[in-house]
Order: structure tokens, then sequence, then C-alpha cells
């Protein structure tokens, strides 16, 4: 069974869509911050502080080819996967990838009190319309797309990826 892959600019609810899919369907749900949290025994932003980005980032590497080696689960993963092509060639292999898209005034509204997020530290509303400019293509250049700007309700992007995902499956 193929893994199902959500991928996105933070805010956009990939883990909050991949939670609603796990009840629905009762594949089990990896969120990728949470296992490199886990495993590093301490949060994000003290992950960047001490190690910094980079460091970060080959983590997440790592987890990429530990988990696109795994199926029939649903990976959250972190908004900056797409920085390596590589990681969306390896998940794409075994998995159903899907990416949520929103507009910067969405992602502001989702992360406004977030404290969680080093990227976004200081002008938050600069960070996220910098940021997401940066990043527009590799999200773009992704096959599945879901616009989720203004949507009040997760479940109907967790209901539209479940029908993308199903059809084909096992
Ligand atoms: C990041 C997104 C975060 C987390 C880290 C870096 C990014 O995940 O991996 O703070 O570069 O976009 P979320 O997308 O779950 O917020």
């Amino acid at each position: 069974m193929r893994n199902i892959v959500l991928v996105g600019f933070m805010g956009t609810g990939k883990t909050t869509v991949g939670r609603l899919i796990a009840e629905k369907t009762g594949m089990p749900l990896l969120d990728m911050d949470s296992i490199i949290v886990e495993r590093a025994g301490k949060p994000i932003t003290q992950i960047f502080a001490d190690e910094g980005e980079a460091y970060f980032r080959k983590l997440e590497r790592e987890l990429v080819q530990e988990l696109a080696a795994t199926e029939g689960n649903i990976i959250s993963t972190g908004g900056g996967i797409v920085l390596n092509p590589d990681n969306i060639a390896d998940f794409e292999k075994t998995g159903l990838v899907v990416c949520l898209l929103a507009d910067a005034e969405t992602v502001l509204d989702r992360v406004r009190h977030d404290t969680t997020r080093p990227l976004l530290a200081g002008d938050k509303e600069a960070k996220i319309v910098e940021l997401l400019e940066s990043r527009k293509a590799l999200y773009e250049s992704i096959a599945h797309k879901i616009d989720v700007s203004g949507r009040p309700s997760p479940v109907p992007t967790a209901q539209e990826i479940i029908d993308l995902y199903a059809p084909n499956n096992p």
C-alpha cells in the first residue's frame, strides 16, 4: 500500500488534515517534525539554535529516506521538505504526494500565536510573505495540489485526499 505524503508551507494544515485522514482510514500518521523532536530530545527552535538549520535539514533528509521506505502510512512533513528535490523524488516513489497551498493571509491567521517555528520568529507577516515567495515554485511543481486558502474546515480537504488515494490502492 502506498503512503500518503502531505507537503506544504507552515500553517497549511498538514498535520490536522493528516489526523483526519488517519481517523477515517485507520492508516497510521507519522508526523516528521514530532519524530525529529522526539529523537533529538528537544524542540525544533532549540535544534535550530544549538545546531543550526543545516543540521535540521540533514535530520529531515535522513528521516525522509527512512519513511519513504515504509508503506501504508500517512506522512506529515515539515514545510521545508521541498528545499531538497531529492526528498520529493524519494516520497514520490512510494507514495501519493499532495501539496496543500495557502495564501499568506491564511497562513498568518493560523500561525499568528505560534512560537515553535524558528523561521517565523520576528516579523511574522514579512517572513511568511518572503518565504512563500521564495518557495512558491517548489510547492507549485508538485503534481497534486489543493488550495486551502480561506477554507474554514479541514474535513473536505481530508476527504479530497482520500478520494484521490483510494482508487489506486491496494
Ligand atoms: C519549516 C517548517 C516546520 C518545521 C521547521 C521548518 C520550514 O514545519 O519543519 O520549523 O522550513 O518551512 P511545519 O510545516 O509543520 O510548520
